[in-house]
């Protein structure tokens, strides 16, 4: 295995990214970064999974991908590269506009805190393909009834004219759907984009996003804290842990060779449906909040397998076939690759 003081490598291609997040640093009120050094790496095409624990950042490095950090929030470092418009953090506010919604999209966590309560829902995704088209009032309309008929919306002529409190969880998704793809993104963040949703819903929402991804071709940074979600619809995946992602790899190597322990226990704190409920792990401890942090690994005080070393000092990156891990002591199965050829 190879190890490099780079915080973090992208996968060796010719092929240009449909979004590049380099070296991400959040902080909020001028406290230590709550994320750090996030290097995410997402191919046209592509869905990246981001996992972690709650409170990892996973959230915030979307929110800072679009632009949307609130005012208590800085990004101190990093650029947000989207094939064809180069680094969205130098850009002015009326160009990022126009490249939110239209280029890159986001489905929220939370629908009811980007849907307007006051507007009725089809005149906010009308709203949203004005911004970006220059189509007339009329056609605006037409092309939501359709687009809320895509999402499966039934009678979407109807529910056009409903307000967001009208609509019970599931629906209110869709709506946010069909407001993230309505202008045919290049990349799309979906965050959570089925929690508290019940499981046949869940299903029919990610079958929707996979049809629009295949259908259109859109890359999707798929943020997600299940790992069912993640085997289904990853082609990579990154593990997030106390602010910085700690393992990216491809689906079936996370699976089946997991090199950081904090993704080997998020495996296991998976439940096993079949057996007796007592098979449910959980991780003990907490995850470190951003003004204290441990001095070496972030995950040490919690990984069953820490050494000194992992206490002491933070760990380097160990490159392999599939991806990389941040970890002193990572499963050595998997070959190594010249560093070389990733820089
Ligand atoms: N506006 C804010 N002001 C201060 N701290 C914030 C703010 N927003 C987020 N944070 C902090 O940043 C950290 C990461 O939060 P984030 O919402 O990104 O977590 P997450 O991984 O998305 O969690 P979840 O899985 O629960 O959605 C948390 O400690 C959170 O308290
Ligand atoms: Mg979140």
């Amino acid at each position: 295995m190879d190890r490099t003081e780079r915080s973090a490598l992208p996968p060796a291609t010719t092929e240009t990214p449909a979004l590049h997040i380099d070296n991400l640093s959040v902080a909020f009120n001028g406290n230590p970064p709550t994320v750090e050094d996030v290097t995410l790496t997402l191919m046209p095409g592509h869905v990246l999974a981001v996992v972690g624990e709650s409170g990892c950042g996973k959230s915030v490095t979307s929110f800072a991908t679009m632009g949307l950090l609130p005012d208590n929030g800085e990004m101190v470092s990093g650029r947000v590269e989207l094939s064809g418009h180069g680094d969205l953090t130098t850009l002015g506010n009326k160009e990022l506009r126009k490249i939110q919604g239209g280029e890159i999209a986001m489905i929220f966590q939370e629908p009811m805190t980007s849907l307007n309560p006051m507007m009725s829902v089809g005149s906010q995704v009308a709203e949203a393909i004005r911004t970006h088209r220059g189509i007339s009032r009329a056609e605006a309309k037409e092309a939501s009834i359709s687009l809320l008929d895509t999402v499966g919306i039934r009678n979407a002529a109807q529910v056009y004219t409903s307000y967001p409190h009208e609509l019970s969880g599931g629906m209110r998704q869709r709506v946010m759907i069909a407001m993230a793809v309505s202008c045919h993104p290049k990349v799309l963040i979906a965050d959570e984009p089925t929690t508290a949703l019940d499981v046949s819903i869940q299903a029919q929402i990610l079958d929707l996003i996979r049809n629009l991804q295949s259908q259109n071709g859109m890359a999707v940074l798929l943020i997600t804290h299940d790992l069912g979600v993640v085997a289904e619809m990853a082609d990579r995946v990154a593990v997030m842990y106390a602010g910085q992602v700690v393992e990216e790899t491809d689906v079936f190597t996370l699976f089946r060779q997991p090199q950081h322990p904090y993704t080997r226990a998020l495996l296991h704190a998976l439940p096993n449906l079949t057996g007796p409920r007592d098979d449910l792990q959980v991780i003990p401890g907490n995850v470190p909040s951003s003004g204290n942090m441990p001095a070496g690994c972030r995950f040490a005080p919690r990984c069953n397998q820490a050494i000194q070393k992992c206490h002491d000092e933070p760990p380097t990156i160990v490159t392999h076939t599939a991806g990389w891990a941040r970890c002193w002591l990572p499963t050595p199965q998997l070959a190594p690759v010249e560093v070389a050829a990733h820089v």
